[in-house]
């Protein structure tokens, strides 16, 4: 893949967001069943676990070719395990790579990596430039507006570019605060007018047509929470629960698929009941779903859910 990927990729840019503990094979191509042209990121995963880590944390990284394009995101914060972990990425046929520069984890911000490089630019500029210059693949990085105000967002933005990032995200909201607080777009917008280089932005969209209206002079946008137990959020959704239980069973046999039986289904249940969040009567399903330990059950469970609203539809 070249560097230009980001520039000539149709816009505006729909995408999952990087999600850890979400974001896996199986969603990913759950999302990717609804909207094939989604883009698509990895959970974050460490450069110095990709470099001397077992296979567990490399399995993080296993992706379906079917998934193509796809970004591998990457943390960490010395430069040499970064560009191993880059040329592993690349060997294994990424489309791209992403700098983690948001994560707000107390373990990650302690160990100055993930938004921590937020507060030591010149080394979050060395590692964009060692690793754009290091890899044929386009470098992304994913950030916040600051640390606790946007003050030197567009700054940020600048640099990274000169530095040879070749597209940009922001998280609307700073690392001081919290997912509900809502995002602020503007700062984006004002750095967007400041770089040549596509630029995302991402925080509380709940859908397409919201995404569209706060995408002002942006290249796209990433949804992230919107998406739990809605895969359709990149889509249409089907008009009653029976319609999306092919979806839901593909993401289950995924599962299995790629994390084998016993944690496979494991996983699943809390994907589960994300999906079965807010209709009427879910809560009596919620523990059958806590126990399910089998696809032939998550069927069973599913088929019973879906006669249940349709009885009580028919009875209302
Ligand atoms: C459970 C969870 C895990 C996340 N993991 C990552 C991650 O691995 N890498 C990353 O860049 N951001 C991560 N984020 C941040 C999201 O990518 C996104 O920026 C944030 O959730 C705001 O978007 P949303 O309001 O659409 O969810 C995570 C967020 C959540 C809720």
């Amino acid at each position: 893949m070249h560097k230009r990927y980001w520039d000539e990729l149709p816009k505006p840019i729909i995408g999952l967001a990087p999600m850890e503990g979400y974001s896996d094979s199986p969603f990913r191509q759950t999302c990717k069943l609804v909207n094939p042209s989604l883009v698509t990121y990895t959970e974050f995963t460490s450069a110095d676990g990709i470099q001397f880590g077992g296979s567990k944390l490399r399995a993080k990284l296993q992706f379906a070719v079917s998934e193509q394009p796809i970004i591998a995101q990457i943390f960490g914060k010395k430069v040499e395990t970064f560009v191993n972990a880059a040329k592993f990425c690349e060997d294994m046929g990424f489309t791209g790579i992403d700098i983690n520069m948001g994560c707000p984890a107390k373990k990650v911000v302690k160990s100055e990596h993930g938004v921590a490089l937020r507060r030591n630019l010149s080394l979050a500029f060395q590692l964009i430039e060692t690793l754009a210059n290091a890899t044929s693949l386009p470098i992304s990085v994913k950030t916040r507006l600051g640390w606790n105000n946007a003050d030197d967002l567009v700054d940020f933005g600048i640099g990274a570019e000169s530095a040879g990032a070749n597209m940009i995200c922001i998280h609307a909201r700073t690392y001081k605060e919290p997912y509900n607080v809502p995002a602020q777009f503007e700062p984006v917008y004002e750095m967007r007018q400041r770089v040549s280089i596509p630029v995302l932005a991402n925080g509380g969209i709940t859908g397409i047509e919201d995404g569209l209206s706060k995408l002002g002079n942006l290249d796209g946008f990433l949804i992230g929470q919107a998406s739990f137990g809605n895969p359709w959020v990149f889509g249409s959704p089907p008009s009653t629960f029976g319609g999306k239980i092919p979806v839901i069973r593909n993401h289950a046999a995924w599962m299995v698929e790629t994390k084998g039986p016993k944690h496979g289904i494991l996983e699943m249940r809390k994907h589960l009941l994300h999906y079965v969040k807010g209709f009427p009567g879910a809560k009596e399903f919620r523990s059958s779903i806590c126990h399910v330990s089998s696809l032939e059950e998550i069927d069973s469970v599913l088929n019973q859910i879906a006669e249940s609203l349709s009885t009580s539809l028919q009875a209302a």
